[in-house]
């Protein structure tokens, strides 16, 4: 083989999308946490093809667990959502993928995992409706508002995140 074709010294680049990347915002949420199946789940996002560009470990308190759900105030659901986000640390994780927000969707199935497809992250490691192991944004401006919500532009920017 001829030097030209080799890579050169050193480890090999992190696998890049190579279709319209974007980021998208997941939380593994207190029970996951808990139950110590958070390195399960994060194996499960980068075998799904997802890069994480930035994560942070967080103990919501409860202003911040009622402005990160604050579509969801008026829901009967609201206040024991609140008090589980707020029982133990989550992982906050930006992922950047093709597609990302769509595809995040699918890989992590249905809200309650009684109905999650097969394989699916909430299927496998969810317990209930409110204990489903994981959070993604449901649309590119929510998963721009997430994103933004636990991480600053400097931060994203010094990750090698920033758009
Ligand atoms: P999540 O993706 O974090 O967004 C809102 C959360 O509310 C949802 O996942 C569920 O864990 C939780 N939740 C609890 N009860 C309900 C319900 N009846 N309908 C929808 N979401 C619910």
């Amino acid at each position: 083989m001829s030097a030209a074709g080799r890579r050169p010294p050193g480890p090999p680049p992190p696998p890049r999308p190579n279709r319209d990347p974007m980021l998208t915002l997941a939380v593994i949420k207190p029970d996951a946490v808990q139950a110590r199946r958070a390195g399960k789940i994060l194996a499960h996002l980068e075998a799904a093809g997802f890069v994480v560009r930035a994560a942070r470990l967080v103990h919501l308190s409860r202003g911040q667990a009622e402005a990160f759900y604050e579509v969801h105030r008026e829901r009967p659901f609201f206040g024991p959502l609140v008090s589980f986000m707020t029982s133990g640390p989550a992982w906050v994780l930006v992922l950047e993928r093709d597609d990302a927000v769509a595809a995040l969707r699918e890989v992590i199935g249905a809200t309650d995992p009684a109905e999650a497809a097969p394989g699916t992250i909430r299927r496998v490691y969810g317990e209930s409706k409110e204990r489903n192991a994981i959070h993604a944004s449901d649309s590119p401006a929510t998963a721009a508002r997430e994103v933004a919500f636990f991480f600053t532009p400097a931060e994203l920017e010094q990750l090698g995140a920033a758009r």
